[in-house]
C-alpha cells in the first residue's frame, strides 16, 4: 500500500492541511457540536449503503481520525483503507485504529489523485471532502475510477436547508453559535473552524448545487444515484453504483 502523497499538493490541499492539522485530538467530539449532534447519525446512514453491498475491500477518502473507516470495519467483514492529505489526522487515525484493533490500513493521499488502479475497491466512501478541492467534478471522477463496476460510492456532506424557515435558523446557528461553541469547546483553532464552516458551506452550494453534484456523479460513471437530506436539510448522504457491472 502507498504511503506518500501521490502528486504535488496544490493550494487547496495546503489550505486543508493548515486547517486540519491542529484539530485531530478533539475532532470527533467537536464534529458532533458542529453538526448539531447529528454527525453520528449521518455517519451511520452513510455506512448503511456500504453494509448493503457486503464489500470485501473498501476505501475511505478524507478519513480524518478514521471514524467512518472504523465503523465500516466494525459493521462489515471488509478490509478498509483510509486515505487523508493531513499527516496529523493520520497520526490520530493510527492511534484510534490501534486502540480498536481494527483491519484498517492508513495512507497519506489526495482524493484528487488516488494511488490505486481502476476498479480496485468494492466500495468507496468520502466525507466532507468536496469543499476542500479545486475541481469537485474531476475529484468525483477520480473517486469513481477506483470503484469496481457494480460497486458503491457513498458520500456525507453538510447541506444548506432548502426550507426558508430552517435556512434562517441554520444561518443563525452556523454564523453565531458555531464560532462561539467552537471557541468554548476547542479554543482559537476551533473558533476559526466554526467561523469558516458556515460561509464555506453556503458558497460551495452556490457554485455546486445538489443537482449539479448528481450530474457530476452520473458523468463520472455512477448510476442509480440517490440523495437523502438529513436533519431538516443540514446534512446530505449521497450514494450510487458504478456502471458497467
Ligand atoms: C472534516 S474532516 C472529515 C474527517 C472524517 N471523514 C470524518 O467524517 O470524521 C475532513 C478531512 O478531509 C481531509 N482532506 C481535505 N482535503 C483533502 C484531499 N484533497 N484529499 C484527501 N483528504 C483531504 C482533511 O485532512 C480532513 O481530515
Amino acid at each position: 500500500m502507498p504511503t506518500a502523497v501521490s502528486d504535488a499538493p496544490g493550494g487547496s490541499n495546503r489550505f486543508a492541511q493548515r486547517l486540519f492539522s491542529p484539530l485531530p485530538e478533539r475532532y470527533d467530539r467537536l464534529a458532533e457540536v458542529l453538526s448539531f449532534g447529528q454527525n453520528g447519525r449521518w455517519r451511520r446512514a452513510l455506512v448503511d449503503h456500504v453494509v448493503e453491498a457486503s464489500p470485501g475491500l473498501v476505501l475511505d477518502v478524507a478519513t480524518g481520525p478514521a471514524g467512518v473507516a472504523l465503523q465500516i470495519a466494525a459493521r462489515t467483514g471488509a478490509r478498509v483503507v483510509g486515505v487523508d492529505v493531513t499527516e496529523a489526522m493520520l497520526r490520530r487515525a493510527r492511534l484510534n485504529v490501534g486502540r480498536a484493533g481494527a483491519r484498517v490500513h492508513l495512507a497519506l493521499g489526495r482524493g484528487e489523485q488516488l494511488p490505486f488502479a481502476d476498479g480496485t475497491f468494492d466500495a468507496v466512501t468520502f466525507t466532507y471532502l468536496l469543499r476542500y478541492v479545486d475541481d469537485p467534478a474531476a475529484t468525483v471522477r477520480e473517486l469513481s475510477r477506483v470503484v469496481r463496476p457494480g460497486g458503491v460510492l457513498a458520500n456525507l456532506e453538510f447541506l444548506v436547508p432548502s426550507s426558508r424557515f430552517w435556512r434562517f435558523w441554520w444561518w443563525g446557528y452556523t454564523r453565531l453559535v458555531l464560532p462561539l461553541a467552537g471557541w468554548a469547546t476547542g479554543g482559537r483553532e476551533w473558533f476559526d473552524v466554526g467561523r469558516f464552516l458556515g460561509p464555506n458551506i453556503s458558497s460551495h452550494y452556490r457554485r455546486y448545487p445538489v443537482a449539479w453534484t448528481v450530474e457530476a456523479w452520473r458523468d463520472a460513471g455512477m448510476v442509480d444515484v440517490g440523495v437523502r437530506p438529513m436533519s431538516l436539510g443540514g446534512g446530505l448522504v449521497m450514494w450510487g453504483t458504478r456502471a458497467g457491472a
